[in-house]
């Protein structure tokens, strides 16, 4: 069978993930990799031995031997870069939060399906096996009917005022930061394993710094801490640091979540408890194999990742036997083999988050700008 040619747009943080959980698929070589300049693109390509490497992202878009491209650049560069991939006829993977607004979000998935092409925004975080295995209970009707959901996304990433990223710049991130960033994350989860539509919320955002101290040369995400104080200029912040959100979802489920950047000595602190009328169920991203399960009439449980004692569909998610852990990169490998079959086949089913969810998560993120702005309850 001939092998997929995909193309990737960004050469940073997730430039990386993304290569190598394409490579351990078997059916796609990444042929191409574009970069803000050509000499991070060389850089990049000799590292990870990609044949062809570019600053001219508009070009490979329109390549016809390229059919599939991923998009993991700053968020301001996801819609024109999607936009015109999937106008060229190639399948789209494009990073989170999909886009700078809604309306963006809305029209890529039009064109996607317009242009009848697999589109996908990459919430991996779903793919850990025990959260489909929480998916799973949900749906059998284990916890009964939800009732309340909780949580968090806490990281201490950009703690200090010297820390800096694109991120912390509306312009090149978008209006909202620690909440476009991981709370389109947690808000994604939610509704995706519970079923429910988040139908208001009441939000509370915070930017701590008012002003950052930017360094004067370009820093790619997690790689700030090594400068020297004469390297910065100090720059105003538009941008949250933090963010609490009230939640009504469906019809009588409520919740709340706070996600943070700010939080000393949490990395990637995802976590988030689900209650229903019969049981609850609690998960951690930072020890992603365990599943707690509260009971009320019985002792609760901790059941350990083994895809044996996993729920058949939700043991698809496992690749290895119980005591190895899988983490954050086989998510990526999980969504991406699902995204992929669809590429390869047409019929293949959607088993992975679209260009729809990504633009539900953009509506969700600009009605948290607006609630906070109006200190009030919105309707989503
Ligand atoms: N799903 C996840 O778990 C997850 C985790 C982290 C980041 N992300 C998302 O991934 C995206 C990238 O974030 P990151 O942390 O990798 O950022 P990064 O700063 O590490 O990398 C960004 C890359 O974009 C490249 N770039 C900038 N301008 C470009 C241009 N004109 N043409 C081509 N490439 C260009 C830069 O060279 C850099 O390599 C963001 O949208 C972010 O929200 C998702």
């Amino acid at each position: 069978m001939r092998k997929l040619k995909t193309a990737m747009f960004g050469t940073g943080f997730m430039g990386k993930v993304h290569t190598e959980a394409i490579r351990r698929l078997g059916n796609v070589e990444v042929t191409t990799v574009a970069a803000s300049s050509q000499a991070t693109a060389d850089k990049f390509a000799a590292m990870v031995g990609i044949p062809r490497a570019t600053a001219d992202w508009k070009a490979v878009a329109a390549d016809p031997e390229i059919d599939v491209v991923h998009v993991c650049t700053p968020n301001v560069l996801h819609y024109p870069m999607a936009k015109a991939a999937l106008a060229a006829g190639k399948h789209v993977l494009c990073e989170k939060p999909l886009s700078m607004t809604s309306a963006e979000a809305r029209e890529l998935a039009a064109l996607g399906e317009q242009k009848k092409l697999a589109h996908c925004v990459n919430h991996n975080l779903r793919f850990y096996p025990v959260v489909q295995q929480i998916r799973s209970m949900i749906a059998a009707g284990e916890l009964g009917d939800v009732l309340i959901v909780t949580g968090t996304y806490f990281q201490d990433w950009l703690l200090y005022d010297t820390d800096w990223n694109w991120r912390v710049n509306s312009a090149s991130n978008g209006a909202v930061r620690a909440m476009g960033d991981i709370g389109s994350h947690w808000m994604d989860m939610i509704q995706h394993l519970t079923g429910l539509r988040i139908t208001a919320l009441c939000a509370d955002l915070a930017t701590f710094h008012k002003t950052r101290k930017r360094p004067k040369g370009s820093v790619e995400t997690f790689t700030g801490k090594k400068l020297q104080s004469s390297d910065y200029e100090e720059t105003a912040i538009d941008t949250d640091d933090f963010g609490a959100v009230l939640l009504r979802l469906g019809n009588r489920a409520c919740g709340s979540f706070s996600v943070s950047q700010m939080s000393a000595g949490c990395k990637n602190r995802f976590q988030f408890e689900i209650y229903g009328t019969k049981s609850g169920v609690a998960w951690n991203q930072e020890r992603p194999d365990e599943l707690w399960i509260g009971q009320r009439n019985s002792p609760n449980q901790v059941i350990v990742k083994d895809p044996s004692l996993l729920e058949a569909r939700a043991a698809t998610f496992a690749d290895l036997p119980g005591g190895h852990s899988e983490g954050y990169d086989d998510t990526h490998k999980q969504m991406f083999r699902r995204f992929y079959a669809r590429v390869a086949d047409a019929t293949a089913p959607v088993e992975y988050p679209t260009f729809a969810d990504g633009a539900r998560g953009m509506e969700l993120l600009e009605k948290v700008l607006e609630s906070s702005r109006k200190r009030a309850w919105v309707d989503c």
